[in-house]
């Protein structure tokens, strides 16, 4: 759309064409008003939408204990400290994440350390914030909290071993984490031995055998696959007196990017509740993109528009350094004005205003009464969008705003370009 034609009108709102609740609902005349006031690129969240993506999986499993949220998907403080308020756990991958959640207000025990290749310092660093679990998935980690336990007399530090259950699954192969060649967690004939070592460390308790198939999962199968697999662990381990309290089956359920119905996390929880049994172990789920994914767009401005071997492409100021899930998983959000009507058939690139080829948000879009100056919403962003940005080229990253009805508060400041050399000195 040019300067001098009349912006389309918005969509009735949201709320009316029956979005899911965990989905975003910000009308775009709201969209319009964040951009001139807090300019572009911007992430922006929908609070409410946010609850109901955690609301789905408490009411699933009637426990929000269960429920660990992985950080790693949007660890923004503000969408942290509404995640816990609403008492479900968090799951984090490094001390830098811990340090956010508990900065954010989850308390040492509601916080998973869980199964990512881990220093022996972090292992330490966890063990000493007094996590609620910490998940082991190598020797070096298992000898590491062997050694931080003896060193601290007195307490017990929950363990859990994550196996590598040999099962293909995931949204692309970057995703797929529970292969037989993947870099995490233990083959399923080592967990015997790593249990039994854990078990006899002084202050160590084994309770928890954990799993991470993948991300981007439509499918429940490889959930049972891997279940079962489990159970036959823990089994195994009862028979020679060890207890396998509880079973972590990570995280992994996807979203339709498309705009189509999203996995239902009561599907999978009643799937593994009926496995499991009532005596069985205790599950825990550690979902990030379910729960945060579709509460986030990206806005960006269209900053010119050019033919490219005969199809248009639309030159935008967020590029691969802000969103990086097209560049780096192909994965195709959805781009829509902030109008929300498309037109023209579906030609359109979106690219980035990087100095890569491959710098782009999407392709075969319907955006071609879309022209400079005009804003686009990059839909289903609020997982693994800015905690994924980096400043290539130079760039600050995107702010971040937070809606809560008519309440819009921005939750991170835009970068400045002073903040890019912070720790660098001129000699
Ligand atoms: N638990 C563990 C141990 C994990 O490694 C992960 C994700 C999760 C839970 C949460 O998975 P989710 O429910 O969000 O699928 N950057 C990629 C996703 C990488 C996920 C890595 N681990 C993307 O943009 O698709």
């Amino acid at each position: 759309m040019t300067a001098s034609r009349p912006a389309p009108p918005d969509r009735p709102a949201p709320r009316d064409v029956r979005l899911p609740s965990h989905e975003a609902a910000i009308p775009g005349s709201a969209l319009r008003a964040i951009a001139e006031r807090h300019g572009t690129p911007t992430y922006v969240y929908d609070a409410r939408a946010i609850d109901a993506g955690a609301r789905r999986w408490i009411e699933a499993t009637g426990d929000p204990s269960r429920v660990c949220f992985a950080a790693k998907a949007n660890s923004n403080l503000s969408v942290l400290a509404r995640l816990e308020s609403l008492g479900v756990g968090v799951e984090v991958a490094t001390p830098g994440e811990l340090a956010r959640a508990r900065r954010a207000g989850f308390p040492a025990e509601r916080i998973v350390l869980g199964g990512v290749p881990k220093s022996a310092e972090a292992v330490r660093h966890g063990a000493r914030e007094g996590v609620g679990l910490l998940v082991l998935q190598s020797g070096h980690e298992v000898e590491a909290a062997i050694a931080v336990a003896r060193e601290t007399p007195g307490g017990v530090l929950k363990v859990g071993v994550r196996v590598r259950p040999g099962i293909r699954a995931g949204a692309h192969p970057s995703l797929e984490t529970g292969r037989a060649d993947a870099k995490f967690g233990f083959a399923p004939d080592e967990v015997p031995a790593v249990w039994g070592a854990l078990s006899g460390a002084p202050g160590l308790r084994p309770t928890t055998l954990a799993v991470h198939l993948g991300s981007g999962l439509q499918d429940l199968a490889p959930y049972g696959e891997a279940l079962a697999l489990l159970l036959r662990l823990a089994a195994g381990l009862a028979s020679k007196g060890a207890a396998v309290e509880e079973i972590d089956i990570g995280g992994g359920l996807g979203v339709d990017y498309a705009g189509g119905a999203d996995p239902e996390p009561a599907d999978l929880v009643g799937r593994v509740a009926s496995a499991v049994g009532p005596r069985g172990p205790r599950i825990r789920f550690e979902p990030g993109r379910s729960i945060v994914a579709r509460a986030g767009i990206l806005l960006t401005r269209v900053l010119y528009r050019r033919e490219r071997d005969g199809s248009p492409a639309l030159v935008c100021d967020a590029g691969y350094t802000d969103f990086a899930r097209y560049a780096l998983y192909g994965g195709q959000h959805r781009i829509l004005p902030v109008s929300g009507a498309e037109s023209g058939e579906p030609t359109v690139e979106v690219l980035g205003p990087t100095c890569e080829s491959g710098d782009a948000l999407g392709t075969g879009r319907r955006l071609h009464a879309v022209g400079p100056g005009d804003l686009l919403q990059v839909r289903d962003t609020g997982a693994y969008g800015f905690v994924m940005a980096s400043n290539y080229n130079s760039r600050p990253r995107p702010a971040e705003v937070l809606v809560d009805g008519d309440e819009v508060r921005i939750v991170r400041e835009r970068e400045r370009i002073e903040d890019l050399w912070r720790g660098e000195e001129v000699p």
